[in-house]
């Protein structure tokens, strides 16, 4: 493998490395970068009459990304934690020990430890661009810089780096220039290489103006205190060490001798880095990757079909929305079928979305533009026959959707794929329906489809693999994160949150408050608790869901039996206008012989029956990879992702171990 650093010295003396490393398309901190920054090094240490160094990146895009974050998973005990940390600090001492004015010329992602070696640097200078961007996401990462990020920053910029570093926020090359990250800008045109060489000598000659005000941090305690305040308000209480640690870290450090500062800041990146949190927002990150990128998920060398005209069967509440996702992430032309009084009503729900997105600026074009690539029907016109893909929206009536199927598959194309959006009824069940069952699988997507990201991809038994590989490039298209699993009840996430239901209602049966069985599993981290969720999303449907399943519940049985469909639904459910548990719901609950339990128990209750859940949907082959039930439940229902999502979470905490003598992971 080739280098990743390549310096060329120029007749004036300046040293100009390019960072590229080989293979990859973005350069981070990994184990072999280190090592060829360190012959690097030596390599200066002995060149002979080199006046300064330039450090500039061969990618189009990306400076560096920050450290390898495989690296920083791996880290299982302090020792570990040390030698990782060491890394970045040796080798940024030893570039500050030779003396030479050093100058970053960044352009692209500038993130995390790739910052912190910027910082290192005497100088930084910036060319204007998209892609151009300073931040320290560590604390999304369950994180804190560790590579000097948390003493620099602020001792370059002032009090102001406690909100940058806390809430990773990403600031262009203006806006660090403004606050002093970086000393001088270029423009998008400019030569970047050019003028930091020239920066460069200007700073070895002393004539280069370098603003480095004393900071006066006499009020840094307040500050970080009302950081730490808003940043919990965020999390509902919840207490996430690594930013916490990185508001430490910047508080008191900022207080000591630089030296010593860093030493803090190592002890509290040591601290943070072996968290479970760390490791579950690290293990999401992956996730993450996994499902903005789905080609891993597809068959090997599969090359997605053209796909130029797409239909949607039914403009109800979840047509509308993969009408809207469509129209805004694609240029596809979209043909939408239903009733005839239904198409306005829809089209101008459509419209509203969209003028909602328009106004904060998230439409890349004006909403006519993107209203004029919807057409709607009420008939199986002969423009059917040019359509590549059709996804099924109508009513949840296995009636209904065998007369769909049967009038479509007479006007479409046979090499035409087709897909349900059903959350009930078996793929394998409506297969027979179409003419090419090969070509026909699931999409469930979530409600709203325009807020959530998840969609599942459903394999029935007769679905073939390039069917499934190019209904997740569909769902890539429309840039949803999409996971693939088998006909189940439920499929993956809804059949995860049934055991999340049965075990609240048991618990409250036995004697706990609605309140307490929500807010134990808020305070863990769920958006909402799940009796509210069941008010939510309608008591009836889970209720019926359960019923199928042969499980007759008997507290849902008895409040839907009273007409409490939900306050949305039915204006009744478990719940009152303003919040608080409706007292007539109360009676309507199936004691049982008491057993309250404490918080904890709660949790550990409900969250162990989904583990036990996700244990059985890999034993039957619902989803071939533990990471699909992790991901579906991060984006498909707001699992928080500083746990990894349930399976992960099981691992860290020792559960899975317990409980089926091994990890998942
Ligand atoms: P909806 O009742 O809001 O909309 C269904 C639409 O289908 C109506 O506009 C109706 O006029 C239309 N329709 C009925 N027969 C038709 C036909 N022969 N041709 C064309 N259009 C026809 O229902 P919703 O909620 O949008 O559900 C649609 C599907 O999505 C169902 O299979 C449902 O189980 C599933 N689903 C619903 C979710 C939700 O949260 N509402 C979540 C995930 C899946």
């Amino acid at each position: 493998m080739g280098k990743m650093l390549n310096m060329v010295v120029d007749e004036s003396g300046i040293g100009v490395v390019t960072i590229d490393s080989p293979g990859s398309k973005v350069n981070i901190w990994s184990l072999e970068a280190f090592e060829d920054f360190r012959r690097l090094l030596s390599e200066l240490e002995i060149a002979k009459g080199i006046r300064g160094v330039v450090f500039i990146s061969g990618k189009a895009d990306n400076f560096l990304a920050g450290a390898d974050l495989k690296m920083i998973a791996q880290i299982e005990d302090e020792a570990e934690a040390q030698k990782v940390l060491e890394l970045f600090h040796r080798a940024f001492e030893r570039l500050l020990a030779m003396g030479l004015p050093t100058v970053a010329a960044i352009h692209g992602h500038c993130l995390g430890g790739g910052l912190e070696f910027a910082l290192a640097c005497t100088a930084r200078i910036a060319r204007e661009g998209k892609a151009t961007c300073f931040n320290f996401p560590e604390g999304s990462l369950g994180l804190l810089p560790g590579g000097g990020g948390t003493q620099r920053l602020p001792r370059l910029i002032g009090a102001g780096a406690v909100e940058l570093i806390l809430k990773g926020t990403s600031l262009t090359a203006a806006q660090a220039l403004e606050l002093g990250i970086i000393d001088r800008l270029v423009p998008a045109e400019g030569d970047l290489l050019g003028e930091a060489r020239a920066f460069c000598e200007a700073i070895g000659a002393g004539t280069a103006e370098l603003k480095r005000p004393v900071h006066d941090f006499s009020g840094i305690d307040a500050v970080a205190e009302a950081a730490r305040s808003e940043f919990l308000k965020g999390t509902r209480g919840r207490e996430i060490p690594g930013p916490l640690l990185a508001l430490q870290a910047i508080g008191e450090g900022v207080k000591l001798p630089l030296r010593e500062g860093l030493e803090l800041e190592k002890q509290l990146f040591v601290k943070a880095v072996l968290t479970p949190e760390a490791k579950g927002s690290i293990h999401s990150f992956f996730l993450k990757g996994m499902t903005d990128r789905p080609q891993a998920m597809m068959s090997e060398g599969f090359v997605p079909l053209p796909l130029e005209k797409v239909a949607v069967l039914g403009f109800g509440t979840m047509g509308r929305g993969i009408v809207i996702d469509i129209l805004r992430n694609t240029r596809l032309p979209v043909l939408v079928k239903d009733v005839p009084e239904a198409l306005e009503p829809g089209k101008a729900f459509v419209r509203k979305i969209l003028a909602g997105m328009a106004e904060k600026n998230r439409l890349r074009e004006p909403v006519d533009t993107v209203l004029g690539r919807l057409t709607m029907t009420s008939e199986y016109a002969p423009v059917f026959g040019e359509l590549d893909l059709v996804i099924e929206a109508v009513f949840e009536d296995l009636t209904v959707k065998k007369q769909v199927y049967g009038e479509l598959s007479r006007v479409i194309r046979e090499d035409c794929i087709v897909a349900s959006n059903t959350s009930s009824i078996p793929i394998t069940a409506m297969a027979p329906f179409v003419t090419a069952p090969a070509r026909f699988g699931g999409t469930h997507f979530f409600s709203p489809v325009w807020l959530m990201q998840l969609v599942e991809v459903i394999r029935g038994e007769t679905t073939a693999a390039a069917t499934i590989d190019q209904l997740l490039h569909f769902a890539s298209l429309i840039r949803k994160r999409p996971i693939v699993c088998s006909d189940n009840a439920g499929f993956v996430v809804n059949a995860m949150l049934f055991p999340h239901l049965l075990n609240a209602l048991q618990y409250i049966e036995e004697g706990n408050a609605i309140e307490e069985v929500d807010r134990a599993m808020t305070r863990f981290g769920m958006p909402v608790g799940p009796i509210r969720l069941t008010d939510e999303v309608g008591i009836d449907v889970p209720y019926k869901a359960l019923v199928g399943m042969g499980i007759p519940q008997e507290t849902l049985k008895k409040v839907v039996a009273a007409g409490r469909f939900g306050l949305k639904k039915s204006g009744k459910g478990f719940f009152l206008k303003d919040g608080t548990v409706d007292p007539e719901v109360l009676p309507l609950i199936a004691r049982r012989e008491p057993h309250p339990r404490s918080e904890e128990e709660i949790q550990l209750g409900i969250l162990t029956a989904m583990v036990r859940m996700g244990k059985d949907l890999l034993d039957r082959q619902i989803v071939a990879d533990v990471r699909m039930i992790d991901a579906g439940m991060i984006w498909g229902i707001g699992f928080p992702a500083d746990k990894g999502g349930p399976m992960k979470w099981a691992d860290l905490i020792g559960l899975s171990r317990k409980l089926f003598g091994r990890n998942f992971y």
